[in-house]
């Protein structure tokens, strides 16, 4: 066996990835007798062959602290941006450090496209391993993600807070979070919150439906609302409209047409979905209260992590180090009924998570009166 592994966080940063990179650093000497070689900033430090440097003492300290003492970036090494050159492939590059170092394996902790991009490494001969971070919890094949318990918390209490100044302005206060195209974070923060109303992508809203909601509320004399929306919602107008464009697209054009004019239309609902001034100004029109919006935002990455991350975060990474004593590679360390399984990765790339719009959350959520904007 080579006596090195590689490790790198990429993609977003969140709480909890300290905690893992500690579990792996710290075990991977002790059980296997390897040294790790970490990179910065995620894969623009394996391209660039740019090593954060270790001693003994570089894992301790490091368990309740957030972000990631490696650094992190977005870039992949098939597509990364250089200046003065652009969008170079450095895929070759990441090749010959991962040669250099002698590494066994690499082991990568990030989202979903971090778990892409593991996988085309693996295409390249890679023995990579992967663990699953995400405040959004939309990685397939796992049921929870690094990140996601800190960032639920974080927003539960912004909620909390909210509530006070929408009570004493007798506001509607809308809260809006983080999760991409997904609605795991708005949904549990707003149910643990106690939002009136919960907006998630995965279901299309009506603004008129939820300023009746509203209306029910103001005429039991309860004079102020709490609205948890995600980035990224649909109105459910525009649902209608695009899909109407699309199929009189798909009557009247063919082939190279067709594409363009579909991604043009891709373009204008990216451009109109999502946003929350807008839901913010249909419903002071349509209730005639006054209506503020609170953007968390980054917010939601900050800080510690929670002891269920700091918890998921050491099972994952101790996890991983069996698993590279196994040469068990190709696979993501994923959450099955509560324990650290191993799963393929191409049973989690390009898989979306979307909340099923059955979710036992979002039943009982609606047995309590939340509205879902429908
Ligand atoms: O994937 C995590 C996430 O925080 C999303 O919720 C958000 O849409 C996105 O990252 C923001 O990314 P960036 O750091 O590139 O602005």
């Amino acid at each position: 066996m080579k006596k090195k592994l590689g490790l790198l966080t990429a993609g977003s940063d969140c709480p909890g990835l300290n905690a893992a990179v500690r579990a792996i650093g710290k075990e991977v000497k002790a059980t296997l007798g390897m040294e790790v070689v970490a990179f910065q900033d995620g894969f623009q430090g394996l391209v660039e062959d740019r090593i954060f440097p270790i001693d003994d003492t570089s894992f301790s300290g490091i368990l309740a602290t957030g972000g990631t003492i490696l650094g992190t970036s977005r870039d992949r090494p098939q597509r990364l941006f250089v200046a003065g050159k652009g969008d170079i492939d450095g895929t070759e590059n990441a090749l010959q450090t991962i040669e250099k170092h002698h590494l066994e394996g690499l082991v990568c902790i990030g989202g979903k496209e971090t778990q892409e991009t593991a996988y085309y490494l693996m295409g390249k001969g890679v023995n990579v391993i992967t663990l699953p971070k995400a405040i959004d919890n939309d990685i397939a094949a796992t049921e929870t993600t690094i990140g996601f318990a800190t960032a639920l918390e974080t927003a539960t209490e912004s909620i909390d807070r909210l509530h006070s100044t929408a009570l004493s302005h007798h506001r509607i206060l809308i809260v809006e979070l983080m999760g991409r195209n997904s609605g795991w974070l708005t949904l549990g923060a707003g149910m643990a919150g106690g939002a009136d109303v919960i907006i998630i992508p995965e279901i299309p809203y009506n603004a008129e439906k939820i300023a009746e909601a509203i209306s029910v509320r103001t005429h039991a004399r309860k004079n102020f609302s709490i609205i948890a929306v995600a980035e990224n919602i649909i109105p459910q107008e525009y649902v209608s409209f695009f899909g109407r464009l699309e199929s009189a697209n798909a009557r009247i054009r063919v082939g190279r047409e067709r594409e363009s004019v579909s991604g043009q239309i891709q373009g204008f609902k990216n451009q109109y979905r999502g946003s929350t001034a807008y839901l913010a100004n249909r419903l002071e029109k349509f209730t005639g209260l006054e209506t503020r919006v609170a953007i968390l935002g980054y917010i939601l990455r900050g800080g510690a992590p929670s002891a269920g991350d700091r918890l998921l975060a050491t099972q994952l990474g101790t996890a991983c180090i069996s698993l590279v004593a196994d040469h068990q590679y190709g696979v993501m360390v994923g959450i099955h009924q509560g324990l650290p399984v191993p799963v393929p990765l191409k049973q989690v790339v390009g898989v979306p998570k979307p909340v099923p719009i059955n979710h036992p959350w979002i039943l009982s959520a609606r047995r309590v009166g939340t509205c879902f904007g429908e």
